[in-house]
């Protein structure tokens, strides 16, 4: 960190993705996703040139659904909570995150089967994390860490029981129908992902913020699996 930085406090706001999904908001999200695809390329399972040709609809259809969230992190935001209007330049972030809730990770065979396989699905309900990013110029001062723990708790309130699909930007801290009173026991719930093997970056990361080595999870070749209970 140079004496500029180790001087001046940063400020960053991770900002959730919230319907309706405007242009503006998807100039934000497809640069911030390509910058990220194209700096880090082999730290992600799709690349730069299969997403630089997507339109409009295909990053709405990513980003609209309440089952699965996107973050973007956006650095000297000094606009008061409440103003929608986050990504009205439509520029890109320093960061994003995406999360996806069982209800989205079911519909997604890849992402879902290596679980369902080793049986962890019975007895978790398990969020994955996808597409974690941060802008180079920003690592190091723990962004990363301070996004995660944004989707931590939205995963945490994330309301599985009374979900239904099609509503948008559902958030609820509650169990729903389902809770200890009325006889039903709620999954556990934890956060997963895949990283890259020799990706020695987001493995301290990983490690350092909770998250342990799932090695009986059998992901596609040159990856592993870490997992956290989130409670
Ligand atoms: C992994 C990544 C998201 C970390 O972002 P970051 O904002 O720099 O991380 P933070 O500053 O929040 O780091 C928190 C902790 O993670 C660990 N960590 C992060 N980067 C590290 C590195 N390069 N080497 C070793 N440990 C590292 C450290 O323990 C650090 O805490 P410390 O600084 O107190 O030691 C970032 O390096 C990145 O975007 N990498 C490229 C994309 C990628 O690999 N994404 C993950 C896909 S699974």
């Amino acid at each position: 960190m140079d004496s500029e930085d180790s001087r001046t406090p940063r400020l960053y706001s991770h900002r959730p993705i919230l319907t309706p999904i405007t242009p503006s908001i998807i100039a934000s999200y497809r640069s911030t996703r390509l910058l990220a695809l194209g700096t880090d390329p082999s730290a992600f399972g799709s690349n730069y040139n299969r997403e630089v040709v997507f339109t409009d609809d295909i990053w709405t259809v990513r980003l609209e659904p309440s089952e699965r969230r996107s973050w973007i992190t956006l650095q000297g935001v000094v606009q008061p909570e409440g103003d929608s209007d986050w990504f009205a330049g439509g520029e890109a972030g320093v960061a994003t995150m995406t999360i996806l809730s069982p209800c989205a990770a079911v519909n997604l065979p890849l992402a879902w089967d290596q679980f369902e396989k080793t049986g962890l699905t019975a007895d978790w309900d398990i969020f994955i994390i996808h597409g974690m990013w941060v802008d180079p110029a920003h690592r190091g001062r723990d962004v990363a860490v301070e996004l995660l723990k944004t989707g931590k708790e939205w995963a945490r309130g994330f309301d599985i029981e009374n979900w239904v699909e099609g509503e948008e930007n559902q958030v609820s801290g509650s169990l729903g129908s389902c809770s200890k009173e009325n006889g039903c026991v709620p999954k556990k719930r934890m956060l997963a992902l895949n990283v890259t093997e020799g990706n020695a970056a987001a493995h301290a990361f990983y490690r350092k913020v909770g998250f342990v080595d799932a090695p009986n999870v059998p992901t596609p070749a040159g990856q592993s699996c870490m997992v956290m209970e989130i409670g």
